[in-house]
């Protein structure tokens, strides 16, 4: 496969922000018990970028959360799988996802977050896309605000692939297509 990824943020331009990040996360959860708890798999490239510029002790978790469209509906259900997630009773969570697109994924992780017993819940997010979301949601920490395009690299991906650029790139609309296409047939 011989996708063209245009560049659209720049790996200097991530390092620099994510390192800014990590001093913001530093100054607020000083002297408090964080867990960072990242969403799979989009944001894994980012949480270890992020937790080696935080220098004040904290843990690192995973969840996971899939969204599903009945086939008769366009109602999307969101699986979440916790089983790499240890007990947040009594913790202060941050959870970091790659991009925050409808809300819909971080609002529900939220709710569920609080049911557990967390402290408090913060979000972090590397993208935010301008005019998709459905759901009232501000991230507390944003690396970049974007345009409504599909972005690949730096953890997200394109059926799997891509997670690996560390630049966060745009994928040319007629090879997803293409793409797609070919899957379908
Ligand atoms: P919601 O809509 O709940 O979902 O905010 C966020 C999830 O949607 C996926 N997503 C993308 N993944 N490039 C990707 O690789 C994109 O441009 C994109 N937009 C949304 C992603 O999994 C994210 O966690």
């Amino acid at each position: 496969m011989d996708h063209k990824v245009e560049t659209l943020i720049s790996e200097s331009e991530i390092q620099d922000r994510v390192r800014s990040l990590g001093r913001q996360i530093e100054a607020d959860y000083h002297d408090k018990p964080l867990t960072i708890l990242a969403v799979l798999t989009g944001s894994l490239i980012m949480l270890a970028d992020l937790v080696r510029r935080i220098s004040i002790p904290h843990r690192i978790a995973l969840i996971q959360a899939s969204s599903y469209r009945g086939a008769t509906t366009v109602a999307t259900t969101l699986v979440i799988n916790e089983s790499f997630a240890p007990d947040v009773a009594n913790r202060d969570v941050l959870l970091l996802d790659d991009i925050l697109d409808t809300g819909q994924t971080l609002t529900a992780l939220i709710r569920h977050l609080a049911d557990r017993g967390a402290r408090s819940v913060r979000t972090a997010v590397l993208l935010r896309k301008i005019g998709r979301q459905e759901v009232p949601i501000e991230p507390d920490y944003c690396g970049f605000t974007i345009p409504d395009v599909f972005v690949v690299g730096y953890g997200l991906d394109f059926n799997d692939d891509y997670r690996h650029l560390p630049y966060v790139g745009v994928l040319k609309e007629q090879e997803v297509v293409r793409d797609t296409q070919l899957q379908d047939s």
